[in-house]
């Protein structure tokens, strides 16, 4: 674990590792995000949105809440526009602490920050593992959990599994933390490249134990940014809102959350490569011998079951100009997987050539 980055996006540290440098043509796998590159119409409106540096922003960003709101069919007071879906994580575990939470329980392997943030404000963690072949949550272990921790957090769809819960196990899981007092996180950052019947949004009208994270860095390919929003009852939402950083989101990253959710084509452009690439990205890897995991999102883990380790394969993939996402950070994996992204049909072609070299090396 020792020197590899904790987070895809980050080439630099990993290419330093084979001792290589970032060429001009380096393509990166390891950050999921949309290959469609952020809307084309932002770079202008960037530029109109200067006029927005000279002011604060609206410290309740009603106008981003309400739009939100509206796209989620909630009402605003249970919106809350974060930094990013990091910022929501920390923001969540700062709720938890402050009602008196001790214990979580965080569903492994999975994105590392939940620990880190339940850490940060001293709740002591505890791991669940998934199961099987394709990493499955055990409902009879998910609801012991639910009745014994003070929370429970969970990424759906999972990063770096690319599997989803069912959502009638969560609500299960809710009817259970209600009894106990316990409250179910769930990270949704990329929900967005799951069909909209996956959606938990309707479970918060009637569950007051269920707080949703979001992230839009991974739709809109804008990690630099730094936007997302967190999802929950009105009275948690308004604890949060106490909780976090007055201006955290800048009114720049704020005044795009409108036009970014009204840009409908933009999402249907998105799920029509998505539909496409990802059966066929899976597809190839298989007949070339790898083991995938079944994923619902727009990444793949996956796993060579010959006897060369996996990091011989990531440093030869490197070599060849595509990044994969080591896995030396996710609790169960410890470096034994790598995770791709779905890129575009030409990129995903060279990922493959890199592999099928890889077959015959
Ligand atoms: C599961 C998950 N949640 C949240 C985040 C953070 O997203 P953001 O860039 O919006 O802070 C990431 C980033 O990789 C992620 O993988």
């Amino acid at each position: 674990m020792r020197g590899w980055p904790s987070h895809g996006g980050r080439p630099e540290p990993v290419l330093h590792r084979f001792g290589l440098t970032a060429g001009s043509g380096m393509l990166d796998f390891s950050a999921n995000l949309n290959p469609l590159g952020p809307p084309p119409w932002l770079a202008e409106r960037l530029g109109g949105c200067l006029a927005e540096l000279s002011v604060y922003p609206d410290p309740d960003y009603t106008a981003a809440r309400e739009a939100i709101a509206r796209a989620e069919g909630l009402t605003p007071g249970q919106v809350r526009l974060t930094n990013g879906g990091a910022e929501a994580i920390f923001l969540a575990a700062a709720l938890l602490a402050k009602r008196g939470a001790c214990r979580a329980v965080v569903v492994q392997p999975t994105f590392c920050e939940y620990e880190r943030a339940c850490r940060h404000y001293g709740i002591a963690v505890q791991h669940l593992e998934l199961e099987g072949e394709h990493f499955e949550l055990d409902e009879s272990r998910a609801l012991d959990a639910m009745g014994e921790a003070d929370a429970v957090l969970l990424c759906r769809p999972n990063n770096p599994t690319g599997t989803l819960v069912a959502c009638d196990m969560i609500e299960r899981m809710l009817v259970v933390g209600q009894q106990y007092g316990t409250t179910l996180v769930v990270d949704e950052a990329f929900i967005d490249f799951v069909t909209p019947d996956e959606r938990l949004t309707p479970l918060l009208t009637r569950y007051d134990n269920l707080l949703l994270l979001r992230s839009m860095t991974k739709l809109y390919a804008i990690p630099g940014l730094r936007l997302g929003y967190l999802l929950g009852d009105g009275p948690s939402v308004e604890q949060i809102a106490r909780l976090q950083l007055p201006w955290s989101v800048n009114a720049v990253a704020a005044a795009l959350v409108v036009p970014l959710l009204e840009d409908q084509d933009y999402l249907q452009r998105t799920q029509s490569w998505l539909d496409i690439e990802r059966p066929w990205l899976q597809g190839e890897l298989e007949t070339q011998g790898l083991r995938v995991v079944p994923s619902c999102t727009n990444f793949l883990l996956l796993q060579d079951g010959g006897a060369r380790p996996m990091s011989a394969l990531l440093e030869h993939m490197a070599r060849c100009g595509v990044l994969a996402r080591h896995t030396y950070n996710f609790i169960g994996l410890d470096g034994a997987w790598l995770r791709v992204a779905v890129r575009s049909r030409q990129e995903n072609t060279q990922l493959l050539d890199a592999i099928a070299r890889w077959r015959t090396s």
